[in-house]
């Protein structure tokens, strides 16, 4: 069954991405595919003939809808593109389960739940909740489970988006995934916006949002709240702005780990704007391995707010999975251009500034401004530390960090 409605300010729309998103939609309802809300009938193939229906579809924009107030068991699923139409939305009003059993993956790769591959304007909307069930996952967690003879390293990123350029996700609540949250690769502009993500801050590896070999991406207006990094961002990436974001417990707004397997770096022009961090490991980090090459720069974080995290901000050059046990190298990635401006709060540890370049490959052009940072225990000291690290700074509090510029650092 097909229908044609307006649909309007479901979100208000001065961006470019939205240029395309819900002036004249047709809908693919998944319950007429056969869906069944009642949370325990398996409804990935209703999901995936609605899809493959609006896909095929060539009217404007095509919606498929997932209705409110049911709540949606579905296997893992892959919604391949490219599909027909300039665009395709997915209006979730209703909440989306993952099997709880992590043989529902038997066969299957286990790296993924929902994917959406290979689209052009794609739009992720609603009000609804994408719920990853991750408990069963998590309790067989290598990370936390060592001992567990069938342990696992990996488990279902909740969504990932593949290859899906100008694309928008907003409104919707992701809870519980079994690993990353929401994964974007390979895609060339994206929108995050006011999303929710919720996971315990012991859930291992739940990363928020992790980004790789994407460009042109915002994420705004948006709460996480998890057990890894709040924001991730991978090898190959430019263009990014993150603002107004509140990160709870987990890992940090973190640029890295870039490099690992000895690749060339290529990640630059990153804003983050407008954060507030609470309980968190980290605040603004970014961390290379010193087997990568390549560039990492021209990154700004601005008006960042720090209650009680571990390692406010921190530049971690010599990254390694055990601690101390990577040899040093003469390799590194080649750091410049990294600004922090207007950062104030706690650390709830001795250093709050830990600027840790490369002996080889130091980092150049930092620039600090108006940092205030103090001890999140009464009556603690915080110091600054920087090795390797050259640029400028004014009012920093600990300070002073960064020696005096040299000719080499004015060249950048
Ligand atoms: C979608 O299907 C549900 C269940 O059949 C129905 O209640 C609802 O009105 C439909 N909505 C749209 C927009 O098609
Ligand atoms: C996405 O953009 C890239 C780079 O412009 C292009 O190569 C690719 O074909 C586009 N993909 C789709 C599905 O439009
Ligand atoms: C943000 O998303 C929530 C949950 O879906 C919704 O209730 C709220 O209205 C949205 N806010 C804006 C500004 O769109
Ligand atoms: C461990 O592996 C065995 C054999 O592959 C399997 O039967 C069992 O269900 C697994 N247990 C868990 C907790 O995954
Ligand atoms: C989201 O961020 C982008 C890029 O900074 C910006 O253009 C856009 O206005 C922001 N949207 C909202 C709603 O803040
Ligand atoms: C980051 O901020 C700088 C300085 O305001 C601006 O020139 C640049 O375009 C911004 N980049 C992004 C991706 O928003
Ligand atoms: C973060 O912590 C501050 C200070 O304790 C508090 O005022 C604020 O509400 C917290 N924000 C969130 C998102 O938890
Ligand atoms: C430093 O990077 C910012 C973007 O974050 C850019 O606007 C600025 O021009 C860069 N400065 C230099 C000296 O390259
Ligand atoms: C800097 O990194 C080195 C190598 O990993 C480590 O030994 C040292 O403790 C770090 N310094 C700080 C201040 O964290
Ligand atoms: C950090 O700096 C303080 C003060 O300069 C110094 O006493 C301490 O040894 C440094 N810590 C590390 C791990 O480098």
């Amino acid at each position: 069954m097909k229908f044609v409605v307006l649909l309007f300010v479901l979100v208000s729309s001065s961006s470019p991405y939205l240029a395309w998103a819900f002036d004249e939609a047709t809908y693919f309802n998944v319950t007429d595919y056969g869906a069944i809300g009642d949370g325990r009938t398996e409804s990935s193939k209703a999901f995936l003939k609605a899809w493959d229906a609006a896909c095929k579809d060539t009217v404007k924009s095509p919606t498929v809808y997932v209705p409110p107030k049911s709540i949606f068991l579905v296997n893992p699923v892959n919604f391949n593109g490219p599909c027909n139409g300039p665009g395709i939305n997915l209006l979730i009003l209703g909440t989306i389960v993952a099997p709880n059993a992590p043989s529902a993956w038997d066969g299957k790769d286990a790296s993924q739940w929902l994917a959406v591959t290979n689209t052009k304007g794609l739009s992720v909307v609603g009000f609804g909740v994408i719920d990853g069930q991750g408990k069963a996952w998590w309790d067989q967690s290598c990370k936390y489970h060592p001992k567990l003879k069938n342990c696992t390293t990996l488990a279902p990123t909740a969504w990932k988006f593949i290859g899906c350029n100008n694309s928008i996700v907003s409104n919707i609540r992701f809870i519980n995934s079994a690993q990353t949250h929401i994964s974007v690769q390979g895609c060339n502009g994206f929108l995050i916006q006011n999303v929710t993500i919720e996971s315990p801050g012991n859930s291992p590896n739940t990363d928020g949002i992790h980004i790789q070999s994407t460009h042109h991406l915002s994420i705004n207006d948006s709460k996480i709240t998890n057990g890894d990094d709040c924001i991730s961002i991978g090898d190959h990436s430019s263009h990014l702005s993150i603002s107004n974001i509140q990160c709870t417990l987990g890992h940090g707004i973190s640029i890295g780990s870039l490099g690992r397997s000895g690749n060339l770096v290529q990640v630059e022009n990153i804003n983050v704007t407008n954060c507030i961090f609470n309980d968190t490991t980290n605040g603004a980090r970014i961390k290379t391995w010193q087997v990568g090459r390549g560039y990492l720069k021209h990154i700004a974080f601005e008006r960042l707010t720090f209650n009680n995290v571990k390692n406010p901000i921190i530049i971690d050059q010599n990254y390694c999975d055990v601690s101390g046990a990577c040899p040093e190298l003469k390799t590194g990635v080649q750091i410049s251009n990294v600004s922090y401006r207007h950062a104030v709060g706690t650390s709830a540890t001795h250093i709050a500034i830990n600027l840790n370049c490369s002996k080889s490959v130091p980092c150049h052009g930092i620039s600090m401004e108006s940092v205030q940072l103090t001890s999140a225990i009464t009556g603690k000291q915080v110091t600054a530390n920087c090795s390797n690290a050259y640029g400028r700074e004014h009012d920093i509090v600990p300070g002073p960090c960064l020696p005096h510029e040299t000719h080499q650092d004015t060249m950048i």
